[in-house]
């Protein structure tokens, strides 16, 4: 069987649905989601979408907040596009309903927060709950279109490209949709797609410790990986410099948007230190704020450190963070009169599939925007509440453009594919084969692969991922696959090359520190690390 569409969306965020809404316009949609529709960074983000909204602010200072974020590396034609079509955005998703929090009495203004590395209030959130507010309204605007169809516990294993199905010379290659696994009974189809997005979400799950939901297993960067797409700048990992820090917590974010509102990051003894590492203060981009933690838990001792708000007004701190607050007192914290322990997580891949400025990958009719992307909007360091922000535009400028290539493409015919192989594949016994590897990759990453590395290090893991690497590949090959086998291969694939960017970026920028090379270098290093699968499979720079 072999399923076609106009276009097939792998993934279900703020960048797949705003992408559907848009497209449907042109042809069918199909949406497919690994798990439910929900099951996605979007619908936990907290902080907010950045955008100039006041008259207090300019699209100049919010291109000079991302620019000085990104430590030398954004694109600045990317950069000046994405700031001056925020505000038409946020347009949009209010007359798509999303409801925004507007200023005291006053519905002609929102309300507008504050985080690191921003010189303005240009936030817009939904309180503390904006991602699950965009999801939500989203979602519904989808339900209601005809044209656009979801598909739930669908999981997309590899890409379907024309040159490996022999109906294309590689060089006038194109992507003609992506092999699926129906989690029902792990069948595997071809879907066939006229134009094919990768939005899967980012790659959290490579590190133990991270922010993300657990689907976010860099999917969508793994396959275009192992299809022929240029992937760049995989050694930007950031880490949110504070995620709940308690035994029963899993991966909360404490957001940004609270040292906006005045918090203070402290230690054991309630002694404020970020003064200490930089000017800004607790308003310092996140790859200074993480650090300065990283080096306060290791002079210490200690295992966490402390965010206080508890000077804030009560009342304040419940109506602007009701989740947040709600979600600590659960855990026995009442952050209107405590600090609330607080360590770093990793929480957001800078880099992804290569784009240019309207999605398009280096593969024909294959698009990617959202954290799967590198678009250039995020350099080195993403500016805190900029990633919804890019999400929507990009979802735009991508509609824009398959708009325009619309008649030729919906004139494209639909080739015969090659069903999927299983070969003499057999059903998995012993799924710890699988467990385990997952586990070390994720502590091996956590221990020598976070905010602060060393070439000694990185080298070492290098060396333990490629045996791990040949033992998923055996499994891969010898066993059917299950979801946990296809996300254990993306998990590693992403691992080795995230190490591979690391290993080769001889300088410190940005969220990557090498206590080897702990100096910024221009002259050498001010360029995109850009990794491309060879003809033997092995990449190269
Ligand atoms: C936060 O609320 O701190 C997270 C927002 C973001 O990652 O941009």
């Amino acid at each position: 069987m072999s399923y076609k569409t106009d276009f097939l969306v792998i993934g279900s965020g703020i960048s797949g649905l705003s992408f559907a809404l848009n497209a449907a316009e042109l042809g069918t949609v199909t949406i497919i989601t690994k798990k439910a529709k929900v099951d996605c960074a979007t619908n936990l983000a907290q902080g907010g979408i950045a955008a100039v909204l006041s008259p207090e602010d300019s699209f100049d200072l919010h291109i000079q907040d991302t620019l000085r974020s990104g430590d030398g590396l954004c694109n600045e034609e990317v950069v000046r596009m994405v700031v001056k079509n925020g505000p038409e955005r946020i347009a949009e998703l209010i007359r798509q309903g999303i409801s925004f929090t507007y200023a005291d009495n006053d519905y002609s203004r929102l309300d507008l927060g504050k985080e690191g590395g921003h010189s303005a209030r240009r936030v817009a959130h939904a309180q503390d709950l904006t991602g699950r507010e965009i999801e939500h309204g989203l979602l519904q605007q989808v339900a209601n279109n005809p044209r656009i169809t979801v598909l739930e516990n669908h999981l997309a294993v590899d890409l379907l490209i024309a040159s490996r199905a022999g109906l294309s010379r590689a060089d006038d290659d194109c992507c003609l949709g992506a092999y699926v696994l129906d989690r029902q009974d792990n069948s595997i189809s071809p879907y066939q797609a006229r134009v094919t997005i990768l939005c899967t979400g980012g790659v959290g799950k490579v590190y133990l410790y991270t922010t993300n939901p657990d689907i976010a297993t860099g999917d969508g960067i793994a396959m275009a990986y192992r299809a022929g797409a240029r992937v760049a700048n995989l050694e930007f990992v950031q880490f949110h410099p504070t995620c709940l820090y308690h035994p029963k917590a899993k991966n909360f974010l404490i957001s940004e948007a609270v040292r906006g509102e005045g918090a203070r990051l402290i230690d054991r003894k309630g002694r404020a230190f970020m003064d200490k590492y930089d000017k800004r203060g607790d308003l310092a981009t996140r790859d200074t704020v993480a650090r300065a933690i990283d080096s306060e838990m290791k002079n210490s001792g200690n295992e966490c450190v402390y965010l206080d708000i508890s000077h804030q007004p009560a009342d304040f701190i419940k109506k602007r963070f009701p989740n947040i607050y709600q979600t600590c007192l659960s855990y026995g914290i009442d952050m209107t009169r405590e600090p609330i322990p607080v360590v770093p997580a990793a929480h957001y891949m800078c880099g992804g599939v290569l784009t240019d400025l309207m999605g398009r990958t280096s593969i024909n009719n294959l698009f990617s925007f959202g954290e799967t992307a590198c678009t250039g909007l995020h350099g080195a360091n993403r500016l805190a509440s900029n990633s919804l922000l890019e999400a929507v535009v990009f979802a735009r400028q991508a509609f824009l453009q398959c708009r325009q290539d619309w008649p030729k493409l919906r004139n494209s015919g639909w080739p015969e594919v090659p069903p999927w192989s299983t070969g003499k594949a057999q059903k998995i016994e012993e799924c710890v084969l699988i467990s385990h590897n997952w586990d070390q990759i994720r502590r091996l990453m956590w221990n020598y692969v976070g905010i602060v590395r060393s070439i000694k290090r990185l080298t070492m893991v290098r060396e333990r991922l490629e045996l791990i690497g040949r033992d998923v590949k055996l499994h891969f090959h010898d066993f059917l696959l299950t979801p946990d086998l296809i996300e254990l291969r993306n998990i590693t694939l992403l691992a080795q090359l995230i190490v591979q960017c690391a290993l080769g970026r001889h300088e410190s920028r940005g969220l990557h520190y090498l206590i080897d090379f702990p100096k910024k270098d221009d002259r050498n290093w001010r360029k995109d690390s850009i990794l491309k699968i060879n003809m033997k499979g092995d990449s190269a720079q």
